[in-house]
C-alpha cells in the first residue's frame, strides 16, 4: 500500500508511518555543555516520520523518512540529532532537503570530520563508513527525507561515548 509524500513539506501521510519525537532531554550525554542542556531538557528537539513498507531489518529493502530537525542551542551547540554509524558499514543512504538550511557532518573511523550545507533541494549520499549527523543551522526547522537500506543497524553506542570531532556553534 503505498503512502503519500508531500513534496512541499516534507511530511509522511500513511498507515504504515511511524513518528518519534526527540526532547534535548532525550540527547542527554551527547551535549557539550550538559548543564545547559538540562536547563531546556523538555524542548522539542526533533520529529521524524519512517515508512516502514517490510519489516525493519530486512536484507535488501529500502527504507524511507524524513526528520524535521527544530532551531535552536543547547548552550552554543546548535541543536543536531544523535547521529549514529551504520553497523553494516556497506550500506549507505541518500538525504534530501526539502526546507530550512544546515549541515550534514560526516567522520570517518579516524575521527576526520567533514561536512556538507543541507538546503532546500540539496541531495546527498553518505558512505556507509561515516558516522552521520544533522545540525540546523538555521532559524527555521530543518527537513530532510532519507532513504536506507532496511537492514544497515544503527550503532549509537559509539556515539554517546565518543561524540564527533566536529562541533558546530
Ligand atoms: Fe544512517
Amino acid at each position: 500500500m503505498p503512502i503519500f509524500t508531500d513534496l512541499a513539506s516534507g511530511l509522511l501521510r500513511g498507515e504504515q508511518v511511524a513518528e518519534t519525537r526527540r526532547t534535548v532531554g532525550d540527547l542527554a550525554g551527547y551535549w557539550a555543555d550538559e548543564t545547559a542542556a538540562q536547563a531546556c531538557a523538555d524542548e522539542l528537539l526533533y520529529t521524524t516520520q519512517t515508512w516502514f513498507p517490510i519489516e525493519d531489518g530486512t536484507e535488501g529493502a529500502v527504507l524511507w523518512g524524513n526528520t524535521t530537525l527544530m532551531p535552536g542551542r543547547v548552550g552554543e551547540e546548535r541543536f543536531m540529532t544523535r547521529g549514529h554509524w551504520h553497523v553494516k558499514r556497506d550500506r549507505g543512504e541518500l538525504v534530501v532537503t526539502v526546507s530550512g538550511k544546515g549541515l550534514l557532518v560526516l567522520m570517518d573511523e579516524d575521527r576526520n570530520a567533514t561536512s556538507e550545507e543541507l538546503t532546500p533541494g540539496s541531495t546527498h549520499w553518505i558512505d556507509g563508513r561515516y558516522a552521520h549527523r544533522t545540525v540546523n543551522t538555521g532559524d527555521e526547522p530543518l527537513v530532510f527525507l532519507c532513504a536506507w537500506p532496511a537492514d544497515c543497524g544503527h550503532e549509537y553506542d559509539a556515539i554517546l561515548s565518543d561524540g564527533f570531532s566536529m562541533k558546530v556553534t
